[in-house]
């Protein structure tokens, strides 16, 4: 095979075989294909898409390309649950125990942080001691034993995913449908779920700022997970705003912790019921998702999921003790108001700008080397359809560092005021 074959039947907008696929993924991995073709492979993908069946075989086939996690060892159905990523999310903290106290297995690989959103271990890691550096060996130990763990991502997980994306991140064809739900489906697929819940996120703070890309983009990943032999399902939801009040590392796991205690904000509780809910479908303890609704909500209000966060921290050698005393979080030295210029309802907040403005503050990181400060971040006060008069306190900034203006200014730049009355937005769009 030649590669520029490919590339030309591509252009031309013909369906390409799995064989081309196959090929395409194995020679670029092994150095044989050269950058410049990749892109202009990448590109043609930009602009004629991928049917179905091509974007699923491109996902396995970057699925195989390194380490794909074994749970077979673990009882019941494996359900995982991934979001396209937002600011403020919190929801695997909320969900993992929601779902294991329910006795369906939660086995997470999660990642870290990098720019405006924040990672799952970061967040864990506000647990002093809380190692998420393990093997496979103990990994299904912990699930089989807790129901829950959460992971490292393996150095090895789909090597060609990870060379294809960083050449797509300087090629301008990262925002291509096929292209993103192949990527991170090949993720989901090499760590071994057998049924995926996905959060697509749609909005200001989201990869996807329309509804219909963001269905687009839903039904897409929903098909190849389905047509790969894992159930696979999506919620499609709001990130027009930062998801509850806090974002930055102790203060958004203190928020969740004050969710299973069921005293966490509106849209965070409701979306981490809705997905969990889903969970429970998907993991066969609910036959839909009214039912599973009823489940997830008995072990929230009983305090079995709390003490399943609790079981779960402990386990990973982390020190629950700040989950019954909240005051034990990472603590930053100096707080400072951001105060609104004008009066009116909040009627915009760009969620980036927050993610970015607690990345100045040390929450989050600009290059992967960065170190996190675990009790930097921002309490947002006032969010859309919240009325302030000029003065008024919109956040509040948590940290370390003495000069917190820049991160002020973005904080500011983030907002945008009508004199009329702004609807709350919606939270959940749809399900698919
Ligand atoms: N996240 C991924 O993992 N892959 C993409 O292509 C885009 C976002």
């Amino acid at each position: 095979m030649r590669m520029v074959d490919i590339i030309s039947r591509k252009r031309d907008g013909f369906e390409l075989s799995n064989e081309e696929i196959t090929w395409f993924v194995q020679a670029y991995s092994n150095g044989d294909i050269p950058d410049y073709q990749a892109s202009a492979f990448a590109m043609a993908v930009f602009f004629q898409g991928m049917t179905q069946k091509e974007a699923a075989a491109l996902t396995i086939e970057m699925a195989g390309s390194g380490d794909q996690l074994d749970l077979s060892a673990i009882d019941g159905i494996k359900v995982d649950k991934h979001s396209t990523g937002g600011v403020g999310d919190k929801t695997t903290l909320i969900l993992g125990p929601l779902v294991a106290a329910l006795d369906i297995p939660v086995a997470k690989m999660s990642g870290r942080g990098l720019g405006h959103t924040g990672g799952t271990i970061d967040k864990l890691e506000a647990f002093e001691g809380f190692r998420t550096e393990m093997d496979q060996e103990d990994f299904v130990h912990l699930v089989n034993k807790n129901k829950l763990a959460v992971a490292g991502q393996s150095g090895n997980l789909t090597p060609a995913d990870k060379k294809l994306y960083a050449l797509r991140d300087v090629t301008g064809t990262v925002n291509s449908i096929p292209l993103i739900a192949s990527s991170v489906m090949s993720k989901k697929i090499a760590a071994g779920a057998d049924a995926i819940v996905l959060d697509v996120k749609t909005g200001s703070g989201a990869f996807m700022e329309s509804l219909e890309e963001a269905k687009k983009l839903a039904y897409a990943m929903v098909d190849i997970g389905n047509s790969l032999n894992r159930r696979t399902m999506a919620v499609i939801s709001n990130m027009d705003q930062p998801l509850g009040h806090f974002v930055g590392n102790a203060l958004e796991v203190k928020e969740a912790v004050e969710t299973l205690r069921g005293n966490g904000p509106e849209d965070l509780h409701e979306l981490s019921v809705t997905l969990a809910s889903h969970m429970a479908v998907l993991g066969g303890k609910a036959t839909d998702e009214k039912e599973g609704r009823k489940l997830v909500e008995s072990v929230l209000n009983d305090g079995t999921a709390l003490e399943k966060m609790k079981q779960f921290v402990q386990s990973q050698g982390g020190n629950p003790a700040p989950i019954d005393n909240s005051d034990l979080f990472p603590a930053a030295e100096k707080q400072a108001a951001v105060t609104a210029q004008e009066s009116g309802y909040v009627s915009r907040m760009q969620a980036a700008r927050i993610g970015q403005a607690a990345m100045m503050l040390g929450a989050g990181r600009a290059s992967k080397d960065d170190e996190i400060d675990y009790a930097a971040g921002i309490e947002l006060k006032a969010k859309i359809g919240d009325y302030a008069a000029a003065g008024d306190t919109l956040a509040v900034i948590h940290a370390t560092q003495a000069d917190t203006t820049s991160a002020a200014d973005m904080i500011r730049q983030a907002y945008s005021f009508s004199p009329q009355q702004v609807k709350k937005p919606a939270l959940i769009y749809d399900s698919i």
